[in-house]
């Protein structure tokens, strides 16, 4: 039988031209204006599903962006894997600070990726992970090497919240059945150090508008005298964290699930330099809630922050201007036990109640979901555990990150099944920033681990 290895060493400059093709798609899930390039993306996945040995394959309408479905069913007694993933990718702004065009894909070297890495919007986040999937299902329908049922749901409005695939699935119970999703949209410690993600943050995500008076008014004839929304909305926001930056909405740590001493203990065993962390960013020092550590703060805390500002006069030279409205977009990274849509409301009440008179506001809430843990005795994570220690010879770490996919606990709900998060993307990545890439080397080994995976689920499902 053909290894994986040698299979992939043999064919890695065709998957990396069929990559570049589908990263070439800017398809731009939040601007409308590519929605047709967003159609197109989904169209070649649908069409790379079927040449990789998919027996059925579907673009599925939704209200929103297609979902992209594809079957292979060898035996009903068998167990079906799903794999998610998203062919959406963020907007590539801004710009000028890409280094090459985001939907130009090239190869270079960089000091984590001396072997090259992809450069181009979407090589990690999500196209080239969920390509891996791809390539592997390739290598083990090719070799006659697949040893139970898959599935593929690839989505494209992930980047904006994933607003329809909530609809899909729950219309879909029977078609999406499954034993164990896997999902590659995430990442790992380092090279040296695999890992599979065990937890993802949920989101709360409002924006909030607060309105003075009800027209701009001269900064010289009013100012002084009547209340300017964007001093209110700053002086608002800043109370929204205490002296040792907690969050002061009430209410907002209630369900939050405290780790024991042992798990934080264990959590901290896991490779992290804050030096090179610090260096990584350009920054003399680290900020965040008192009592936790940095990578703590960073996965199992919730967070408030702002994620936009604007108002008043912004343009080039000055506008004495008091500005009738002032505007946030605010995102609130929840835990395990938190409810996205009373944390949604709390927050709601309470910005409310704070603001002064003078002026008045408004919260809408965008989209949320709730946070989600894997346990480290599921079957599903043993067997990742095992695919990982056949191509790294490493035993992988548990992770929590600080990241969401929403519609994770979502499956979990509807589907009643477990998603192993299998990511092979470093932070280094800059995922959602200019100059997005992923490792060559990454890719090749996901495409290898992923069928390790799913000999071990197979043979520990018999059990
Ligand atoms: N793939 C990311 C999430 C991610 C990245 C999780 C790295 C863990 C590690 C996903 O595409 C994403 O960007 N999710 C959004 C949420 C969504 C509702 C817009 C996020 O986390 O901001
Ligand atoms: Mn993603
Ligand atoms: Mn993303």
């Amino acid at each position: 039988m053909e290894s994986a290895k040698n299979y992939i060493e043999k064919n890695k400059d065709r998957f990396l031209e069929e990559l570049f093709e589908l990263l070439r798609i800017p398809s731009i899930s939040a601007d409308s204006a590519y929605k047709e390039d967003v159609i197109k993306a989904a169209n070649a996945v649908k069409d790379r599903l079927k040449e990789a040995g998919c027996d059925h394959t579907e673009i599925c309408e939704t209200p929103g962006y297609p979902i992209v479905y594809g079957e292979k069913i060898i035996d009903e007694n068998l167990p079906t894997v799903l794999v998610y993933g998203h062919y959406d990718v963020q907007p590539p702004d801004p710009l000028d600070l890409w280094d090459t065009p985001a939907f130009e894909p090239v190869i270079k070297k960089t000091d984590i990726h001396p072997e090259g890495a992809i450069f181009a919007r979407g090589s990690c986040d999500d196209k080239g992970q969920m390509y891996m999937h791809v390539k592997a299902l390739e290598y083990m329908t090719k070799t006659n090497q697949l040893p139970c049922n898959v599935k593929f749901m690839i989505e494209g409005e992930e980047e904006v919240g994933s607003v329809s695939i909530g609809w899909f699935v729950e219309r879909n119970k029977e078609k999406l059945k499954n034993d164990i999703i896997l999902i590659s949209d995430t990442g790992m410690i380092s090279k040296e150090h695999p890992s599979i993600t065990t937890g993802l943050r949920g989101l709360s995500y409002v924006e909030v508008e607060v309105t003075g008076p009800n027209r701009d008014l001269h900064s010289g004839l009013y100012g002084g005298a009547v209340a300017n929304p964007i001093n209110i909305l700053t002086k608002m926001i800043a109370s929204l964290h205490d002296e040792n930056n907690h969050i002061t909405v009430p209410g907002f740590y209630d369900d939050v699930e405290e780790l024991s001493k042992e798990e934080r203990e264990k959590m901290a065993e896991a490779p992290f330099n804050l030096e090179d962390y610090k260096k990584a960013l350009d920054i003399d020092a680290v900020y965040g809630e008192k009592g936790y550590t940095t990578d703590e703060r960073a996965s199992i805390r919730p967070t408030l922050d702002v994620n936009g500002i604007w108002g008043g006069y912004t343009g080039e030279g000055a506008k004495t201007v008091i500005p009738s409205k002032a505007y946030a977009k605010i995102s609130m990274r929840l835990v395990p036990n938190q409810n996205w849509e009373k944390i949604t409301e709390l927050f709601k009440k309470h910005f409310e109640s704070i603001a002064p008179k003078g002026v008045t506001v408004e919260v809408k809430p965008h989209h949320g979901g709730q946070a989600y843990v894997t346990p480290i005795d599921h079957i599903g994570y043993k067997a990742a555990e095992k695919a990982y220690e056949d191509t790294f010879g490493k035993t992988p770490i548990p992770q929590r990150s600080g990241g969401s996919i929403p519609i994770v606990a979502l499956f979990e709900e509807e589907l009643e099944s477990k998603a192993i998060l299998m990511g092979f993307g470093l932070a280094s990545d800059a995922i959602h920033s200019p100059n997005e890439h992923f490792g060559v080397w990454n890719f090749l080994k996901g495409i290898e681990t992923i069928p390790h995976f799913f000999q071990h689920f197979t043979e520990m499902s018999k059990k």
